[in-house]
């Protein structure tokens, strides 16, 4: 096993590293279309829920595990659940640690190559010409309109983007952790807090733009996103109850493949308790405070709820606010430093999803870091290329989404708990969690975390497939209904899609190839530890 000899450069490091990995396109987008969408406050309970039974103890096993896996000389999440599940099959319980990474990465940094070209947009004063059209600009910039309609290279198409990014991410990658993702999660995250916090004081002064609309006002933008609408109601829609849990996941990066590796980077005295709750802290900083307040706020006063009404994340973001911000006074100033903090906020993430992929490539094949880095690329590379040529309607980039960045990252959190509660043990898990620990976990987390996160999990995962992909409308007995939805039928229905079918075995192909690349490491790793022994 190579000995791989890279670290952070401090306890702060790791966390401003993991904050950047959980701050990115979920908190400023996904958040606030979901709130919005769910009626705010119920959202806000079962989101709160989610974050105090999944999210946060979750992650406190997934920082522990990381270690773990460290000490004993792996980062990648094959290698470590390979050195702490002693069976043979082991190694594949971290299949997904790699798997979900470097997927979402295809697409992830697809959508961080649009905000880089809106900020660019906006400086040039694209939003603001009289006439422009919103939705078409939308469609042919991201491809969402035809497939193959952006794969050219313009300021207003993704192409030049879609290069720039992958080289910085990649540049940044090549740096290492501590003067790559640490250099630029330590200026990144400041920096994209003090433009949020401007944008913020625009949004929030912004008072009743049009007075022909006095309902279009802030006050009433903060109630229709935050003022509890029918709590009872909306708790008792489960959707709700899975929007919430998935987008916390999503949004903390816990189960994602990224913290495992990062923490796996620490010392053993360095404390992971107080660092989990500070990159959790930060993360619902950045969502609740800034994203909550800001995106679906400033829609409303322009446009009233009727210009946000049944807009999904992405038009959102890329549709609806270029518009809002043309309306506003300085909108190309303000609409020029949003995308950027959109694409700030991307990029310390999308830097999370590569770490894994070279760990493992590093240390379960023992290649040196630029061969890795070069077949990751060349990997994601064939992923994104098939994002950005099948993009019409966003086909191929929401089979992924769904199918890994949804369903795997239930499928790893799962993983994760029950490695830690049921088979290091909650009594020996716990107590290694507190080495080193800054602050110690209130004792009711122990028996959350032995019990209620993986009963709540399996329930909320399995009605999350019952309703997602068999279409069930959650009634029972007679009433009950199945109803396939189109993530089903687009791959085995009468009238199949042959972008998400295409889609699907690409993924497919992938998990077949890292399975095969993951037995490799195990040789590798028995006939080092064999050499080891003699
Ligand atoms: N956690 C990252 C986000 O919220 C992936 O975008």
């Amino acid at each position: 096993m190579p000995a791989i000899k890279e670290a952070f450069s401090s306890r702060l490091g790791v966390i401003l590293a993991v904050a950047g990995s959980a701050v990115g396109l979920g908190n400023f987008l996904r958040f606030p279309g979901l709130a919005a969408q769910y009626g705010g406050g119920a959202f806000m309970i079962a989101y709160f829920v989610s974050l105090l039974v999944l999210g946060i103890p979750i992650g406190w096993a997934e920082w522990t595990i990381g270690r773990k896996g460290g000490l004993a000389g792996f980062h990648s999440s094959p290698g470590i659940f390979h050195v702490i599940v002693h069976h043979r099959l082991g190694k594949y319980l971290g299949l997904l640690g790699f798997i979900i990474p470097v997927v979402v990465y295809m697409y992830y940094v697809y959508i961080e190559a649009w905000c880089l070209g809106y900020a660019l947009n906006a400086a040039a004063g694209t939003f603001s010409q009289p006439g422009v059209n919103y939705g078409a600009f939308f469609a042919s910039f991201t491809g969402a309109g035809a497939n193959g309609a952006s794969l050219r290279f313009g300021l207003q198409d993704v192409g030049i983007f879609v290069i720039i990014v992958y080289a910085l991410n990649f540049f940044f990658i090549y740096r290492g952790l501590s003067k790559g993702i640490e250099f630029v999660c330590k200026w990144g995250i400041p920096i994209l807090i003090v433009i949020a916090l401007v944008i913020l004081g625009r949004v929030l002064t912004l008072g009743t733009p049009d007075p022909t609309k006095p309902d279009q006002n802030v006050l009433n933008a903060l109630g229709y996103m935050w003022n509890p609408q029918d709590i009872a109601t909306g708790l008792k829609n489960p959707q709700l109850w899975l929007a919430a849990a998935g987008q916390i996941f999503f949004s903390l990066s816990v189960g994602f493949g990224a913290v495992i590796t990062y923490a796996s980077y620490l010392r053993k005295k360095d404390d992971v308790v107080l660092s989990g709750l500070t990159a959790a802290s930060a993360n619902e900083f950045c969502e609740v405070g800034l994203g909550g307040l800001i995106t679906v706020p400033a829609a409303f006063v322009f446009l009233g709820a009727a210009g946000i009404a049944g807009q999904g994340t992405f038009s959102l973001g890329f549709n609806v606010l270029p518009h809002v911000f043309s309306k506003m006074p300085f909108g190309d100033f303000f609409a020029t430093i949003f995308y950027l903090l959109l694409f700030i906020a991307a990029i310390t993430s999308s830097l999370s999803m590569l770490q894994p992929g070279i760990a493992f490539f590093e240390e379960g094949l023992g290649w040196k870091r630029k061969s890795a880095m070069g077949l990751l690329a060349g990997l994601t590379g064939l992923g994104t290329l098939l994002v950005w040529w099948f993009s019409k309607d966003l086909k191929a980039l929401d089979t992924m989404d769904f199918w890994i960045g949804t369903v795997g990252i239930f499928i790893q959190g799962m993983i994760l708990v029950m490695v830690y509660s049921w088979y290091i043990g909650i009594e020996a898990a716990w107590a290694e969690t507190h080495e080193g620990a800054a602050m110690r976990i209130p004792l009711f987390y122990k028996f959350i975390l032995k019990y209620i996160s993986p009963a709540f999990l399996l329930i909320v995962f399995v009605m999350f497939i019952a309703a997602n992909v068999f279409g069930w409308n959650f009634a029972l007995g007679a009433g009950a209904q199945f109803k396939p939805t189109s993530y089903v039928t687009d791959l085995v229905g009468p009238n199949p899609s042959g972008v998400a079918r295409g889609t699907f075995l690409f993924c497919l192909g992938v998990i077949v190839l890292v399975g095969y690349l993951i037995k490799i490491a195990g040789k590798n790793w028995a006939r080092a530890s064999g050499e080891t022994k003699l």
